[in-house]
């Protein structure tokens, strides 16, 4: 992972450094694999999400609201490319190729960044 896109918090980074593990074997692998890792990349996502939610709901996380939106979005343009895909594996593959690693930095860089500021600053260590 590059080293901009830790935010420090070792069980965040952990997440952030699976998906891009599945990220960049979908990029690379056989087309009758394609479908597979993706569907594996959206329940990884999912776990993900929930991990985070749970912990900003443990802790009481200001910013909640905004993230879990955040969330809901990203999660439901990764389901419905991956849907499109069914029929049309270049709409999936362009989606792969060009947007998901885009999407996933930014999240981490203006949101999941301010989530492990908070708990740095609470002296929260996970
Ligand atoms: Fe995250
Ligand atoms: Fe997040």
């Amino acid at each position: 992972m590059n080293e901009d896109l830790h935010v420090n918090i070792p069980l965040m980074d952990e997440k952030h450094e699976e998906f891009l593990t599945l990220l960049s074997n979908i990029r690379s692998c056989e087309k009758n694999e394609f479908l597979p890792l993706f569907k594996e990349m959206i329940e990884h996502t999912k776990e993900h999400f929930a991990f985070e939610e749970e912990l900003m709901k443990k802790y009481e996380f200001y910013a909640k609201g905004e993230h879990l939106d955040e969330h809901k979005n990203l999660l439901g343009e990764m389901e419905y490319f991956y849907e499109k895909a069914q029929k049309l594996p270049v709409f999936g593959k362009s989606y792969i190729d060009d947007y998901a690693y885009d999407k996933f930095r930014r999240h981490i860089i203006n949101i999941d960044s301010q989530l492990a500021m908070f708990f740095k600053e609470r002296g929260i260590e996970l």
